[in-house]
């Protein structure tokens, strides 16, 4: 395949940034997009340029580091897959590809196609854990019975790889579908429920504070999330937050 990529570039959190156009040939269909970002990148460094800046780790669709926008679209435009899942296969011969990086005030592009996530980590560090006692009388967590839909809706919930999509596409550049995912996680279970009211005030307190918009139901972070994340887990959070502030004192 041939194709035009007009890829996102910016030296710097300072400076200001802009399209350019970069052709490319002989990519195939069954090579990964992160693939054909390599190949661009050995162009590049042959003619002497600067390699475009991207995250990537697992390409498993694991760490959720390989965040941008295709063509408009967190992660591309097939559903339920990240960049690095995504084939080239989904493209045509002669296409123009537009890559940007993730746009919010609250993840600052660092070079190119990279953002600054670290709100995402001081959110998880606010409360994303359970505190456990490791003396050596630590009760087996298996021998703890779970309901079967509590443990699967936990899982669900653990399965948001802190990409970010979910922000970049909110209109608000909310984060509340990835606070939500990674409260729930938790709060199904009976390890997480010892912490649960601290945890989803420290969580939420700690994302208003970082900048991220409120929720307001357009669902477009659930259409674009990788992983499937539901709605469901706002609503929970909500409820949870709601019994945690306003009537922590009442039993
Ligand atoms: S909720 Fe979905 S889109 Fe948001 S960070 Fe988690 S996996 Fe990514
Ligand atoms: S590189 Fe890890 S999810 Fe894409």
């Amino acid at each position: 395949m041939d194709l035009i990529l007009k890829v996102w570039r910016q030296k710097n959190s300072e400076s200001e940034g802009k399209i350019e156009t970069y052709p490319i040939s002989d990519i195939s269909e069954d090579s990964s997009f992160l693939e054909m970002m390599d190949v661009l990148n050995n162009n590049l460094i042959e003619k002497g340029q600067e390699p475009v800046a991207f995250d990537h780790d697992c390409r498993e669709g694991i760490c959720g580091m390989c965040s941008m926008y295709i063509n408009g679209q967190a992660h591309g435009p097939s559903r339920g897959t990240t960049t690095c899942q995504l084939h080239m296969r989904s493209f045509k011969d002669g296409d123009t590809i537009y890559i940007e990086p993730w746009r919010s005030k609250s993840l600052p592009i660092i070079k190119d196609l990279v953002v600054d996530r670290s709100a995402f980590d001081r959110i998880q560090q606010a409360g994303g854990f359970i505190s456990v006692n490791t003396s050596g009388n630590t009760q087996d967590a298996n021998a703890v019975p779970i309901p079967k839909e509590n443990a699967d809706k936990a899982f669900d919930a653990a399965s948001c790889i802190g990409c970010a999509a979910c922000v970049a596409t909110c209109k608000n550049s909310s984060a509340m579908l990835f606070v939500s995912a990674k409260i729930s996680q938790y709060s199904y279970l009976p390890q997480g429920e010892v912490e649960a009211k601290n945890r989803v005030v420290n969580m939420v307190e700690q994302m208003d504070k970082e900048g991220f918009g409120n929720c307001t139901n357009t669902g477009a972070c659930e259409v674009e999330c990788p992983k499937g994340i539901s709605l469901e887990y706002i609503a929970r959070m909500n409820r949870e937050y709601l019994k945690a502030t306003l009537i922590k004192d009442k039993k």
